[in-house]
């Protein structure tokens, strides 16, 4: 594979057996820039090895700029339509060392100890459990080899709520979704476990009747979880309702009585797209054997290249699209 064949080939997408049209489009989209725009980022990073895995690898846009600092690149997605996408691209870049499987990166096919780098962009955005993900990844890292994520922070939500559904409101709804998604997700103290927990408790309430009962008010009472006597749950309630909006509070209301009752396991919305913040991810590197996590804010990895690469700003006091560097022990 030489950079002159992908330098001519890149934006030539590919049609073929298994190749869905959905793929197509998306690989369109993610192919809207020439292949230097993503030489140079991923040359920018500095990173070298053996082998390295491109978890979630869509079809395959980074996969193959690393390609051409690795001697292997494993590429793996969920989606059959885009890697039998990847795969056509591999074979009309002439490129005989990625490989393309489909696959769940939480139950990566690989042997314990497989790459020196394990790279994820844009995956970490919906109801992947972080946790399991990183215990994927640091099973199948060798030991110091390192980890490369692209995710999204709660300002990506804070985005779509406030400027991107200006131009179209189709994003409105996803922004706020996103915004609860995260704020009940990344909530330490109100979790589906600890609502079963306090079930006969909470059932005994007399705080309860009263709860059902706004329920069914047009508009709730703004502290009306308040009467259950449960403070984090009503700390949780006040910011979602200042943040989302009234209708969230009693979807908040509904999702613990739900969970409560055991209809449901999960709170609404769980497989939407969610944020995380640097510190909780911190707290999840350590917890699942990495070290030297290195987060980027202004000065994050992409942004000495230019303006043209700056997702990672603030938004609301937030971080929108921010990456991290950590080190498998
Ligand atoms: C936003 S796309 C990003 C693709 C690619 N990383 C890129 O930057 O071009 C997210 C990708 O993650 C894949 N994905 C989501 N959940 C997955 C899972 N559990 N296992 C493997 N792939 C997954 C989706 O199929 C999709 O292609």
């Amino acid at each position: 594979m030489t950079t002159n064949r992908l330098r001519t080939h890149w934006q030539e997408i590919p049609t073929g057996e298994g190749i869905d049209e959905p793929a197509r489009v998306y690989a369109k989209s993610m192919h809207n820039n020439p292949y230097d725009h993503y030489l140079e980022r991923v040359a920018a990073l500095g990173l070298r090895g053996e082998r390295m895995l491109d978890a979630g690898c869509g079809t395959g846009t980074w996969s193959f700029p690393f390609a051409e600092f690795f001697d292997r690149v494993d590429g793996i997605d969920l989606s059959e339509g885009r890697i039998a996408l990847a795969r056509a691209m591999a074979a009309q870049l002439d490129s005989k060392h990625v490989h393309f499987s489909v696959g769940d990166v939480l139950n990566l096919p690989y042997e314990d100890h497989t790459f020196d780098l394990v790279f994820c962009y844009s995956v970490v955005i919906s109801y992947i459990p972080i946790r399991v993900l990183l215990t994927e990844f640091a099973r199948v890292l060798k030991p110091g080899g390192q980890l490369f994520v692209v995710l999204n922070g709660l300002g990506f939500s804070y985005h779509l709520r406030d400027v991107r559904a200006k131009a179209d409101p189709k994003y409105l709804p996803l922004g706020v979704r996103g915004i609860y998604n995260t704020l009940i997700q990344s909530n330490r103290a109100v979790t589906p476990q600890a609502v079963r927990d306090r079930a006969d408790r909470l059932k005994a309430h007399p705080g309860l009747a009263r709860v059902r009962k706004a329920q069914q008010l047009p508009m709730p009472p703004e502290s009306f979880l308040a009467g259950l006597g449960w403070a984090e749950l009503d700390d949780l309630a006040r910011r979602i309702g200042a943040e989302c909006g009234p209708d969230y509070v009693r979807t908040l209301a509904d999702d613990v009585i739900r969970i409560m009752t055991g209809s449901h396991e999960t709170f609404a919305h769980a497989k939407a797209g969610r944020g995380y913040a640097p510190g909780e991810v911190a707290a999840d590197l350590k917890a699942t054997g990495f070290d030297a996590f290195r987060w980027a804010q202004e000065e994050r990895l992409f942004a000495r290249l230019g303006q043209r690469f700056s997702r990672g700003h603030l938004v609301n006091g937030h971080l929108s699209t921010w990456e991290f560097i950590a080190t498998r022990v």
